[in-house]
């Protein structure tokens, strides 16, 4: 299991009978590995750490103990989505645990952007280890470490992503999908039938929201963040949008411009949108939106977000701006 180099004659899962065959196979390597012991893993509701768990379900069922922490951070009704599908549709052992005012009170106040990442980060870590600890007889961690991980990190699972666990956890990996490309891991994930609104999601920062509700988070600002974001989704999903950018979302900063809301002056938050097409997310180029569909999410965004008053559409490449605004 030490062998983390995918070996040169391995055929790049492309279809459904390919995936089944990987499948197969790891399900009798897992399940050989871990005998009747427990595993643990953090489902994020990601690509990779849902089809780890799809994965480990189907191998050892209820060994299996997904901890999802929901750090207030995360787009409307993702966690709404991890408890569905794995609780309800896959009987999974789940433990769900809530720690958004755990999050948000450490974040009050707080506006340099690496800060507010470390602080995301070490407290997730910190909820995750508190539960673990609370659990008897867990002898392995599965991570959803793929292919690109290893080659640019130092096989941890992406350094900037929550979800970097605590060193001291003294537990042995199960890392099924660890020689997989993402485009592999998302024909697996399909096979294993999982909905296609997860296997397909878009990149979504480890940190979620908090580095797109600039400066110090506030509970306002986060929530007309959220709201906007499903708008933005909606309206792309609507149009055809969605298979064809690779990323887009909505921002909030914090500063505040006048309005005028039913013959009174307002003093309200924009939205910005930012959408972009990319390969390696080094570069970016943002792609033409049909005017329709901008006017539609900007009507939308003014009449359904409280505390809004002014939709952006954030034309800048990459070089020079990044994706993410922080
Ligand atoms: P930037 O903003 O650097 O983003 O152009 C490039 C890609 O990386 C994602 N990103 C992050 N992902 N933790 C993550 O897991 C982070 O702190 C983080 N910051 C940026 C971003 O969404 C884009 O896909």
């Amino acid at each position: 299991m030490n062998n983390n180099t995918r070996p040169a004659d391995m055929k790049r899962i492309s279809t459904p009978e390919l995936a089944e065959a990987f499948i197969s196979e790891q399900v009798a390597q897992v399940r050989a590995q871990v005998g009747d012991k427990k595993v643990l893993l953090a489902l994020s509701g990601g690509v990779d750490s849902s089809v780890v768990a799809a994965l480990l379900i189907k191998a050892i069922g209820k060994q299996l103990v997904c901890v999802h922490v929901n750090h207030g951070l995360m787009r409307k009704g993702e966690s709404e989505q991890v408890i569905e599908v794995f609780k309800n549709q896959l009987n999974a052992n789940l433990i769900y645990i809530d720690a958004t005012d755990r999050f948000l009170d450490l974040l009050a106040g707080v506006d340099e952007p690496e800060r507010k990442r470390k602080i995301i980060g070490g407290e997730f870590i910190k909820v995750f280890d508190e539960e673990a600890r609370k659990l008897e007889g867990i002898s392995f961690l599965a991570q959803g470490t793929i292919y690109p991980d290893i080659l640019e990190s130092d096989g941890v699972k992406a350094h900037h992503n929550v979800g970097g666990l605590p060193e001291d956890m003294d537990f042995e990996l199960v890392e099924p999908v660890k020689l997989l490309f993402k485009d592999e891991v998302r024909v697996v994930g399909r096979a294993l039938g999982l909905p296609v609104s997860m296997v397909e999601r878009q990149p979504f920062p480890g940190p979620g929201l908090g580095v797109r509700c600039l400066g110090a988070i506030t509970r306002d600002r986060l929530a007309a963040l959220r709201e906007s974001d499903a708008i933005l989704r909606e309206e792309f999903s609507k149009a055809g949008l969605a298979e064809q950018v690779w990323q887009y979302f909505t921002v909030v900063p914090d500063f505040r411009s006048t309005g005028v809301r039913d013959g009174k002056r307002a003093f309200d938050w924009p939205v910005i949108i930012r959408a972009v097409n990319t390969v390696d997310a080094m570069t970016a180029t943002v792609p033409e939106i049909p005017w329709p569909v901008l006017q539609t999410i900007t009507s939308r965004v003014l009449a359904e977000v409280p505390g809004v008053c002014r939709v952006l559409y954030d034309l800048t490449p990459k070089p020079v701006g990044t994706i993410e605004w922080e």
